[in-house]
């Protein structure tokens, strides 16, 4: 069912690669609400995903980005301006990658030229977007921006590897840059911190099913699907959230505050 919640605002969807991505449904719901979009994806992303069928589906350009490239993000921002004659109101952050995780490197034995390329990607890539938006003055008062994250920058999650730090950085941004843009221009930035999800990036976790099938059974209310999360991501780029802003807001059927349930007790005793 859909509300209009998103009627006459524009929004950027960093991250749809392919059908199961969070980024994905995010945008099918944000248009069912009323939004126009941009989506944008690294170039390589472009090549081997299926960005182009969604774009044709909700009707939105795609515009080549690759976060680590500054030059790409003010390409982007520019040519969104342009497209929707005016100002964003909304920025969907959806983007994760760690290259120790995709190698198989234990965390203890990190290579850091792949730390920081994952951490450029994962983390400080929310910041030069931020960077760029505000210096072009692009997201309109009262914007949001809802980056995606992982309760593993909380807790020890141990094959989840360096997106961990990853993560624990994203929210620290969110929350910094929450503070001036909200200052400079009532602009709101939060987090998500989605339960474990089936996608491309989730699945790159080791053990990822084993993970999925505990959180689902530590979970009060079960995991969280990407459909839910997409929902959740259209009441924070409404009206209806406008003071809420630098949180961390856990969309996990209620793990995060779970010590045991019955399912893993009875699991045990087994
Ligand atoms: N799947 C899960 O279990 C889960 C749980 C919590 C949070 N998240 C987070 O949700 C977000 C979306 O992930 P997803 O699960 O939908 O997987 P996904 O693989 O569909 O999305 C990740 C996206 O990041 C993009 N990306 C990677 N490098 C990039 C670059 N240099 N420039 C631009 N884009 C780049 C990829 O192309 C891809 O579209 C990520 O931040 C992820 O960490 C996922």
């Amino acid at each position: 069912m859909a509300y209009n919640l998103l009627r006459g605002k524009k929004g950027i969807i960093f991250g749809a690669l392919d059908e199961k991505s969070i980024a994905w449904k995010t945008a099918q719901r944000c248009k069912a609400e009323g939004a126009e979009l941009v989506l944008t994806n690294a170039p390589i992303a472009l090549r081997m995903g299926t960005i182009n069928q969604l774009a044709e589906e909700v009707n939105a350009p795609v515009i080549p980005a690759d976060v680590t490239v500054t030059a790409d993000i003010e390409n982007l921002f520019t040519q969104a301006q342009e497209h929707f004659g005016g100002k964003i109101d909304f920025v969907l952050h959806s983007i994760g990658m760690s290259i120790n995780v995709r190698k198989g490197v234990h965390y203890t034995e990190n290579n850091y030229d792949f730390t920081h390329k994952g951490m450029d990607i994962s983390a400080l890539s929310l910041h030069r977007i931020l960077q760029v938006a505000m210096k072009q003055d692009a997201i309109s008062e009262w914007g949001s921006v809802i980056a995606l994250t992982y309760i593993a920058a909380q807790r020890v999650f141990p094959d989840y590897n360096d997106m961990a730090d990853n993560k624990a950085m994203l929210e620290s941004i969110a929350r910094n840059f929450g503070y001036q843009y909200g200052v400079k221009k009532n602009v709101r930035i939060n987090t998500i911190s989605q339960s474990p999800t089936r996608t491309t990036a989730g699945s790159g976790v080791k053990g990822f099913d084993g993970f999925v099938d505990f959180a689902e059974k530590m979970s009060p209310l079960g995991n969280a699907n990407a459909d839910q999360c997409a929902d959740y991501c259209v009441t924070l780029f409404s009206d209806l959230t406008r003071m809420v802003t630098m949180q961390n807001l856990f969309h996990d059927g209620g793990f995060s505050f779970t010590g045991v349930t019955q399912a893993i007790i009875d699991q045990m005793g087994k």
